[in-house]
């Protein structure tokens, strides 16, 4: 556990992932990756302006997800979640930007569908709060150990957008 939070530190220590430079982790779900929807899903984050940093077809371990979402144990819903994300195969997904974090939520939408917003992904993709296509980091220290959770270090890519001074 100590190795855990130390590996964490030293990453965020060195990355400095704040401004331009912060990550957020996004997983495209079981349901979306059968319903075709991977393609229409990264164009948004493509279209945004984020930077795309990894990305891989994930069949997830029961153990990767129960630290994953283990704030949510103790939830009536938990053994359901759990089922449902081992139903396939999801597209993990780490992007970049200003305030990814936070826009990425928004780009999101409710987690529950019915109070997504039209324009949002889940507001526009699905209906049911245990079918909602996808996941994304509730905050920066999330995201941080969420990337570290599912991502090597070498499968995290350092490249130029060229387009980034079209962005920024
Ligand atoms: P996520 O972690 O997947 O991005 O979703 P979130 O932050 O919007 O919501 P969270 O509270 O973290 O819940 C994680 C996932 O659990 C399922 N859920 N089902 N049946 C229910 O009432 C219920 N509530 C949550 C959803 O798949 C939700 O995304
Ligand atoms: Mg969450």
């Amino acid at each position: 556990m100590l190795c855990f939070f130390l590996s964490l530190f030293s990453q965020i220590f060195q990355s400095g992932w704040t401004g331009v430079n912060e990550r957020t982790f996004i997983a495209i779900k079981p349901d979306a990756v059968q319903r075709k929807l991977v393609g229409k899903i990264v164009q948004r984050f493509e279209r945004k302006g984020f930077k795309l940093v990894a990305l891989k077809l994930v069949q997830a371990s029961e153990d990767l997800l129960l630290e994953h979402y283990w704030d949510l144990r103790n939830k009536p819903f938990f053994k359901g979640l759990i089922h449902y994300m081992r139903s396939g195969p999801v597209v993990a997904m780490v992007w970049q930007g200003l305030d990814v974090v936070k826009t990425a939520r928004k780009m999101l939408g409710e987690t529950n569908p019915a109070e997504s917003l039209p324009g949002t992904i889940r507001g526009d993709f699905c209906v049911d709060v245990g079918r909602n296509v996808i996941h994304g980091s509730d905050s920066v220290l999330s995201a941080q150990k969420e990337i570290f959770l599912w991502f090597r270090e070498g499968e995290l890519q350092l490249w130029e957008q060229n387009s980034a001074p079209w962005i920024y």
